[in-house]
């Protein structure tokens, strides 16, 4: 059994959401397992420290997740166009990671939530990117074979997958985005299961 690491960071709910459809795609592989992980948020206060383990939901990664995993599905929702700091405080953790290679040649996808439909899904999902091809990553992305990319009035990129959750996080997601979701974390744990045969 092969485990895709599904990481992501949600604050109001709406990534985390999609990072349980993007399992359920990584799930629907024979041989492969999602294992969900989230990390904590980051304080101004450099002492602060959350328990080891959240009340409730995913997990925090470890370093170890990332060594363990046969591929990678990063989420986060847009800030001002970029990812979450949270998860950015992660990733600057994974130097020794990427001195040692533990990535290279890994797939990897990206998915994003925004407040409105052109608040900048793409340069989000894009930057995400960045750091993971650093690491050597293969990227995995949606492609147009996938028809809700077509049919969406909402979210879906072929970047990566992506939901429009309105200001107030209003917007449930719709079965075209949670279809695209899906089709990520099925497509990623094929090409996993490929790779390491
Ligand atoms: C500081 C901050 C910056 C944000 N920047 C953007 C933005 O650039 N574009 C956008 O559409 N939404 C933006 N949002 C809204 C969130 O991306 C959106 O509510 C997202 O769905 C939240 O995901 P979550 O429920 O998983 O936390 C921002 C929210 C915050 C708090």
């Amino acid at each position: 059994m092969h485990d895709i690491l599904v990481l992501y960071y949600s604050h109001t709910g709406a990534v985390k959401e999609m990072a349980h459809a993007v399992a359920r795609g990584v799930d629907s592989v024979p041989g492969a397992r999602a294992r969900l992980r989230t990390v904590p948020k980051v304080s101004a206060v450099c002492e602060a420290v959350e328990p080891d383990i959240p009340d409730s939901g995913s997990p925090y990664v470890d370093l170890k997740d990332l060594e363990a995993c046969a591929g990678l599905a990063l989420g986060s929702p847009t800030r001002f166009g970029n990812m979450a700091a949270p998860l950015k405080y992660f990733l600057d953790s994974t130097g020794g990671l990427w001195l040692k290679g533990t990535l290279a040649g890994k797939p990897a996808g990206v998915f994003t939530s925004t407040a409105t439909q052109h608040g900048g899904q793409e340069t989000t999902l894009l930057s995400m990117l960045l750091p993971l091809l650093h690491h050597g990553m293969v990227i995995v992305g949606v492609p147009y074979t996938a028809p809700e990319l077509i049919s969406t009035g909402g979210g879906g990129t072929p970047y990566g997958a992506s939901h429009v959750a309105g200001m107030d996080g209003e917007r449930p997601m719709t079965e075209d985005e949670r279809r695209l979701c899906f089709t990520l974390g099925k497509r990623l744990a094929e090409v996993a299961l490929r790779l390491v045969r």
